[in-house]
């Protein structure tokens, strides 16, 4: 049965030139073990030139409705990997991701249409975003019904829908290893996610099993007092590859003076992770660290992804978010996607979702234990960053990665920064450092940096991140 829904729907792409308009053009496909349910569509180049097969739709789960774009591999899709692409926040959309990083398509300046990105994930990889937690995006929860405020309670879900995804939407998925990726925020919904499947795989095997092979976090937000503690790094010293720091003396003097209490602070909230606790180690360190530079952020101001970049908007600062919220708004996408009634309007963050993690401690506790448990459980973790992002900074994860305490801990922090090359237009190029230990049982742990981009690598470095990508879901070295 399920093999004929998928014929069925393989079928249709290459009969769907135009977009369908019927709500009822969904095919359903409920879940034989649990009560979720998947409405998926087939999708066109003309919504998204992307040169491969693609579909969208909605994952029910309870008053969760989760919204997705999934692409096939433009390769060898039967036997190419899964990767999932997350976008962060809280509260983020994953269309930023696809429409302005990574996607094989990308927003035109006009947000009116696509065009076909060389650079796209699913060159080599099948490729799925979706919104989440409930709200994001196209994501919508039923009224009534509690938005998600942590990064546990999203996992739940999220396993859930890879569990359903791989093996009764798309069923010759369900030997494929799965890539968890994402950026910034991400960089706790993954660690979370990630360890909900593999404890889930153990606990219960009968069930269908998510063959999750590796994580990798562009800019990732594993750990909000290591990133404070690299805000004076950053915006201090040439290190991130600037030819003078952006702060004069007089302000790193005053973020030196204020750091210590910030990080003790926040060492009580780790300890003793009430809201209320950590909600006062955040404005400690916001005072006294970060709001020296977040102050003077936003529209014609400083720029917190990229210190060398100016700010065109306010909060998001680069224009393209403006395209993809307008082309996500248009009528030929809403024709396309044909979104429930419950879905207003297409945005770009969920203010519901960020109210809804302000209210729990997540925000401003690490991954860390996450990251570890993963490690030892042989999953592969890739942290890659961005040089000049200030946001979740080089500095900080460094310190954050070296600070593991895991069996290959010894080794990585005893092993130097080495530069990588990649291909740029054509030529080897230097781009930015590795360094990594490969365990025997435990997973590959690296750490790579891009010199002259900011927190939205595979929109400032598009080949850069392309070959990164490539490299790491083929297993292969960085150098
Ligand atoms: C599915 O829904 C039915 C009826 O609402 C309920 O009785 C049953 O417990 C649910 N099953 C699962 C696995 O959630
Ligand atoms: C998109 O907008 C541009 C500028 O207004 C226009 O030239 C172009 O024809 C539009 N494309 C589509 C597909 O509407
Ligand atoms: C995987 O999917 C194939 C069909 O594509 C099916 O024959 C097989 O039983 C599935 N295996 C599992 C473990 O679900
Ligand atoms: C240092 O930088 C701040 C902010 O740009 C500025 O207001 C201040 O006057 C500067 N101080 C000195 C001594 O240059």
């Amino acid at each position: 049965m399920y093999l004929t829904i998928l014929t069925a729907l393989l079928g249709l792409t290459h009969a769907t030139q135009t977009p369908l308009l019927e709500t009822d053009n969904f095919q359903t496909i409920t879940s034989k073990q649990t009560n979720h349910t998947i409405r998926i569509r087939p999708q066109s180049e003309t919504t998204c030139a992307a040169h491969s097969a693609q579909y969208t739709g909605w994952l029910d789960i309870g008053p969760q409705h989760l919204f997705f774009w999934y692409f096939e591999s433009q390769n060898d899709p039967a036997n190419d990997p899964l990767t999932l692409w997350l976008n962060g926040g809280p509260g983020g959309s994953s269309m930023i991701g696809l429409f302005q990083e990574l996607g094989p398509c990308l927003v035109n300046e006009h947000g009116n249409g696509t065009v076909y990105s060389p650079w796209g994930w699913s060159k080599n990889s099948n490729l799925l975003f979706v919104d989440q937690p409930g709200n994001v995006g196209f994501s919508y929860v039923d009224e009534g019904a509690e938005v998600p405020g942590d990064s546990a309670t999203a996992a739940v879900d999220m396993h859930r829908f890879l569990q359903l995804f791989v093996s009764e939407v798309f069923p010759e998925l369900n030997k494929s290893e799965v890539h968890l990726s994402g950026e910034s925020f991400a960089g706790h919904y993954i660690p979370y996610l990630g360890a909900q499947i593999v404890t889930q795989n153990t606990l219960y095997p009968n069930e269908p099993q998510v063959n999750l092979k590796s994580c990798l976090v562009g800019n990732g937000y594993m750990s909000p007092k290591d990133i404070y503690f690299g805000y004076w790094e950053t915006l201090c010293t040439t290190n991130p590859g600037v030819a003078t720091p952006v702060f004069n003396e007089t302000r790193c003097d005053i973020l030196s003076t204020n750091m210590p209490r910030c990080m003790d602070l926040l060492d009580v909230c780790e300890s003793h992770p009430d809201p209320a606790i950590c909600q006062a180690a955040e404005t400690v360190c916001y005072d006294g660290v970060v709001g020296w530079y977040e102050d003077e952020s936003g529209r014609g101001g400083r720029n917190r992804f990229d210190i060398t970049a100016p700010c065109d908007l306010n909060e998001m600062c680069y224009p393209q978010t403006l395209w993809v919220q307008k082309y996500l708004n248009s009528k030929p996408v809403w024709d396309a996607l044909s979104p429930p009634a419950e879905v207003k309007e297409y945005v770009l963050e969920s203010e519901a979702v960020v109210d809804a993690f302000a209210r729990t401690s997540d925000r401003m506790t690490s991954a860390s234990d996450l990251v570890i448990f993963l490690l030892e459980s042989g999953v592969d973790f890739l942290a890659y960053q961005g040089n000049l992002d200030l946001a979740c900074n080089t500095a900080g994860n460094l310190k954050w990665a070296e600070s593991l305490r895991w069996k290959g801990q010894t080794e990585f922090t005893a092993r130097r920064l080495t530069p990588w090359s990649a291909v740029v237009e054509g030529v080897e190029a230097r781009v930015g450092n590795v360094k990594e230990v490969r365990g025997d049982e435990a997973g590959r742990f690296a750490f790579v940096t891009i010199d002259g981009a900011g927190h939205l690598v595979p929109q400032d470095r598009p080949d850069v991140a392309f070959d990164l990508m490539n490299r790491w879901i083929g297993g292969r070295d960085f150098i």
